[in-house]
């Protein structure tokens, strides 16, 4: 058995998949979450694929004595992931302080408790989103950070500069913040995928609900984007790829490998897909058509962005590899799977 990781909101979508990839690759996880957007028959759905129960402890990041429990009932951890966060956009307008209060203060214990408890590897979700709308295409990790159009985007963009100055002030920890473009899919056994609470605000949760018939229609925001169909365009990347770019920066980080105190990298493809092309890859893949009505753009949504994951390809000797078609079958699986559990 490899090192004790430590893994926040490893009962959420992409923590799922990391939690899996992880224990794959021999590490013992333990998972942190307050299940406030998530279930905990997500561990049986981890335990079928691995045949590994994770250990789990349902605890609020933002209480640090709880926190501080946990390194001390798990002795030995040397690395975190941290994926604990509120990560809707629109709630993220409406409600600020929950937003700033979660993301913010759950960050604050991680930091604390990485010094305190003598486990100084963070890996940290971050988001495309701090590029608001990039200047050049594909943008790289040295584009400019722009002024964040929601509280959600003001917190990955706030959490990044926290980092930065912790690590400054105390250079024997070490972080890599991991800048997601949109992750989609779910594991190819079913066993696994993306819960979306209530109505979903993500395209693809969307397009499957509309395909199975919970939703009557997709609504494209916007057709007079610059853009050759004039839909939006979006880098969309498979989770379980995603999922295996952070067991490489765990890896980087306990061998020491990593350049700088504070390495950020690019997570996407490199390849952008407009609302209009993906959909029509979502009816080839699967064979069902998708109803949908075009309707105007959505408040806060930027006209096109994609990734230059070169430095991720080049450092991590990452890429990833699942085509457009494979990851649209498994979130299809994921949503057939889903209807026969109700
Ligand atoms: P998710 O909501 O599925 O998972 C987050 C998990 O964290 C949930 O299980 C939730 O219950 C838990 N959680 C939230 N606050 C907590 C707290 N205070 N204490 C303990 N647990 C807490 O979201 P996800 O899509 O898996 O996202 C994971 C991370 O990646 C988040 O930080 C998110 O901001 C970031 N991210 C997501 C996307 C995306 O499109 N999904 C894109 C870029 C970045
Ligand atoms: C994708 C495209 C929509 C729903 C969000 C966050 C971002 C990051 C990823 C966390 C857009 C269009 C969508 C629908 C549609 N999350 N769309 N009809 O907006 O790129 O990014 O998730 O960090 O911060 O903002 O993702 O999946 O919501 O939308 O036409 O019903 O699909 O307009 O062009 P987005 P998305």
């Amino acid at each position: 058995m490899k090192s004790k990781i430590l893994v926040t909101g490893g009962a959420g979508y992409i923590g799922s998949h990391t939690v899996v990839e992880l224990q794959n690759n021999g590490y013992e996880v333990i998972i942190v979450d307050n299940l406030s957007n998530s279930s905990i028959n997500v561990l049986d759905g981890i335990t079928s694929i691995t045949g590994i129960k994770p250990a789990f402890e349902k605890v609020d990041c933002c209480d640090k004595k709880a926190l501080e429990n946990v390194f001390e009932k798990y002795h030995g951890i040397k690395a975190i992931i941290h994926f604990a966060a509120s990560k809707a956009v629109g709630e993220s307008v409406e409600k600020p302080l929950l937003y700033y209060k979660n993301n913010l203060i759950s960050l604050l214990n991680i930091l604390e408790l990485m010094g305190e408890q003598d486990a100084p590897n963070l890996v940290f979700s971050s988001s495309c989103t701090v590029y608001g709308q990039p200047d050049t295409l594909p943008v790289t990790e040295d584009a400019e950070v722009k002024p964040a159009a929601s509280p959600y985007g003001n917190t990955k963009q706030i959490a990044e500069e926290i980092i930065r100055d912790t690590i400054h002030a105390n250079n024997s920890l070490k972080c890599i913040a991991l800048r997601y473009f949109n992750p989609v899919g779910a594991h190819p056994s079913a066993a696994i995928g993306e819960l979306p609470n209530g109505i979903p605000n993500n395209l693809i949760p969307f397009v499957t609900q509309t395909a199975i018939g919970i939703r009557e229609r997709l609504r494209v925001f916007g057709n007079d984007y610059n853009t050759p169909d004039g839909s939006a365009i979006r880098d969309y990347i498979y989770v379980v790829d995603l999922a295996k770019a952070h067991v490489i920066s765990v890896e980087r980080l306990l061998n020491n490998k990593n350049k700088k105190g504070l390495e950020i990298f690019n997570l996407g493809t490199g390849t952008g897909l407009s609302v209009l092309e993906i959909l029509k890859e979502f009816e080839t893949a699967t064979g069902v058509e998708v109803k949908k009505e075009i309707v105007g753009r959505r408040e806060g949504d930027i006209e096109k962005v994609w990734a230059d994951p070169a430095l991720a390809n080049k450092e991590l000797g990452w890429k990833a590899e699942t085509s457009t078609r494979e990851m649209l079958k498994t979130a299809w699986a994921w949503e057939k799977s889903l209807a026969t559990k109700k």
